[in-house]
């Protein structure tokens, strides 16, 4: 017998980044993520990601992830074969490492709700591997069904789940991976060189944060549009955008968007414009002359495919 799970992709619409220092951040669960299965036999645990077996021998985050489900497995005494399958490109800041750490607990653990919680926690372990000093954000929203505004504090997270009064049409456009990690520890270092550079960026961030929630929840695009790219403005000070990035953006914008931004960790992955609902077809085809992947989606919509 398979056991089969998934766990969505996410986008994060405003705060990344600042979110990992207490600001509050906005994300939105994608339907596509990634899908897992379990078969369960007598043998040590293999992992197959994409149709390509995992080692666990070579130094990499994924092969790094593979070793903590093996020993997981090994604790619960079980064994067998974990095939994993993307929905969603691993590397472009759209939360493929969350979805997977889910998708890949939930199935190894047994799916449904009774063992829930404890795919949350293996998945954590997980994600931190991937992400080294992540939020948890990405988690929170692959696992939920609505949005959500997620905030650290001192003795854990806040996340309030809301579901806005309408979707909101965006576009996803990137053009090559980057690491999560990789950004996360730029930004810390950057903080470090300028500690009053990066808090006043950190600070006017935490600013749009409940702007762009409530715009979100109310279906104004334009307005929401107008703080999605005064968001982008403060991750490039941060210094997490690239030109490519930009000049996607740019592109959004022409092409008639309400706003753009990049979403996730930055250095690569993907941006997100968001516009009017008769706009999206001239964006998207815009987006898709520069950037290899590129896809139109409902924000706030509600799922025809559970996780
Ligand atoms: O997984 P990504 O690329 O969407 O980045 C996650 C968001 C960050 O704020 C950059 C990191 C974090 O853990 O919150």
């Amino acid at each position: 017998m398979t056991v089969r799970a998934r766990a969505h992709g996410k986008i994060i619409l405003a705060g990344e980044h600042a979110v990992v220092y207490g600001c509050p951040a906005i994300a939105c669960p994608l339907e596509i993520g990634v899908k897992a299965g379990f078969e369960r036999s007598g043998s040590a645990l293999r992992l197959n990601v994409d149709g390509a077996e995992i080692s666990g021998e070579i130094a990499s985050p994924l092969a790094e992830a593979f070793r903590l489900l093996r020993a997981e497995a090994a604790n619960l005494g079980v064994g067998g074969r974990l095939l994993a399958g993307s929905e969603s490109p691993p590397g472009f800041g759209l939360g493929w490492s969350a979805s997977f750490s889910l998708a890949a607990s939930r199935a190894l653990l047994g799916g449904g709700e009774a063992v829930e919680n404890q795919a949350l926690e293996l998945a954590a372990r997980l994600e931190q591997v991937f992400h080294g000093r992540a939020s948890g954000i990405d988690l929170r929203t692959a696992a939920s069904a609505t949005p959500l505004r997620f905030r650290r504090t001192a003795d854990g997270v806040e996340v309030i789940s809301f579901q806005p009064e309408k979707p909101i049409h965006a576009v996803l456009a990137g053009q090559k991976p980057s690491l999560t990690r990789d950004m996360v520890e730029q930004v810390r270092q950057f903080r470090d060189q300028a500690p009053e550079e990066v808090e006043r960026i950190f600070l006017a961030i935490a600013k749009l944060v409940p702007r762009a929630e409530a715009y979100f929840r109310l279906g104004l695009v334009d307005e929401l549009g107008l703080t999605l790219t005064a968001n982008h403005a403060l991750l490039r000070k941060l210094k997490v955008s690239t030109p490519e990035l930009d000049e996607l953006t740019e592109r959004a914008l022409s092409a008639g968007a309400a706003g753009a931004k990049l979403t996730g960790a930055g250095g690569g992955g993907c941006i997100i414009a968001v516009a009017s609902e008769e706009r999206i077809p001239a964006i998207h085809s815009a987006l898709e002359k520069q950037a290899p992947f590129v896809r139109s989606v409902r924000l706030g919509a509600a799922f025809a495919q559970p996780a």
